[in-house]
């Protein structure tokens, strides 16, 4: 038997806080009945339990951030080249976890793996409009017109248009931070590549208000607790970035 809210906080993305206002709000039914209190204990696999109308899922979800290191793919379907799952723990795999999304080969830094479809979907649709910030380096220097241009949107090669991106200059003018909001294929290399440039070094550093552990060394993974997944979701726009640019050197 298990508590309601519990339940709900630990087989679905909410969290403990979000699991009370939704039985505050009406959105719980079990067994099609609504249920306001939290409090309430049932067993998961007798009764059905759902959220907004969705089922909540019998089994519990992994919700995992790893430090990628350069070398491996995210992609589960490129044979022949070592892949990010091989970097997990067998306990961990057992579960077989996914990426919430991709990142080159050569790219470093913050991924999040999850068995969680939904979870995956919120993380990359271009629709959530969630930040991703990376540390480049680049080839050459980069210039102050580099960051107006991607800040207006830059055109790559194929004439795609980005929407805005930020670029903040380190004081080593071949090194910047970078924040993206779509996600696209090799965006943060095409978008250097737009300007002349090269990226030769691109490591992610966050992903909303997520952070990559500094504690974590590169090949290791963890769980999330429920405020970093809840993290993930901030809204920060392309203004509150270019504010925060504004008042904070890089
Ligand atoms: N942009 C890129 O170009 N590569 C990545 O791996 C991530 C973002």
């Amino acid at each position: 038997m298990e508590r309601l809210d519990k339940l709900l906080a630990n087989r679905s993305a909410l969290s403990r806080k979000e699991a009370g206002e939704a039985l505050r709000l009406g959105r719980v039914r079990v067994d099609g009945e609504v249920v306001r209190d939290g409090t309430r204990k049932l067993d998961p696999a007798l009764h059905s339990v759902t959220l907004d109308g969705e089922p909540i899922r019998s089994e519990l979800h992994l919700y995992l951030m790893m430090h990628k290191p350069a070398g491996y793919v995210t992609s589960t379907e490129e044979r022949g080249q070592p892949t990010v799952l091989e970097l997990l723990p067998p306990e961990i795999a057992a579960f077989s976890p996914f990426p919430a999304g991709r990142l080159d080969k050569e790219t470093e830094g913050l991924l999040l793996l999850t068995t969680d479809g939904d979870f995956c979907h919120r993380v990359i649709s271009p629709k959530t409009g969630i930040p991703r910030r990376y540390f480049l380096r680049a080839a050459d220097p980069l210039l102050p017109e580099d960051g107006m241009a991607l800040a207006k949107g830059a055109v790559l090669a194929d004439g795609t248009v980005c929407k805005p991106a930020v670029l903040r200059i380190g004081e080593d003018d071949r090194e910047a931070e970078i924040t993206v909001w779509e996600g696209k294929y090799h965006e943060v290399r095409r978008l250097i590549a737009s300007r002349g440039n090269k990226v030769i070094y691109l490591k992610r550093l966050s992903i909303g208000g997520l952070l990559l552990d500094p504690q974590l060394p590169p090949g290791a993974c963890r769980e999330l607790t429920k405020t970093e997944i809840t993290s993930i979701f901030e809204r920060i726009s392309p203004e509150n970035e270019i504010s925060v640019k504004k008042t904070k050197s890089f």
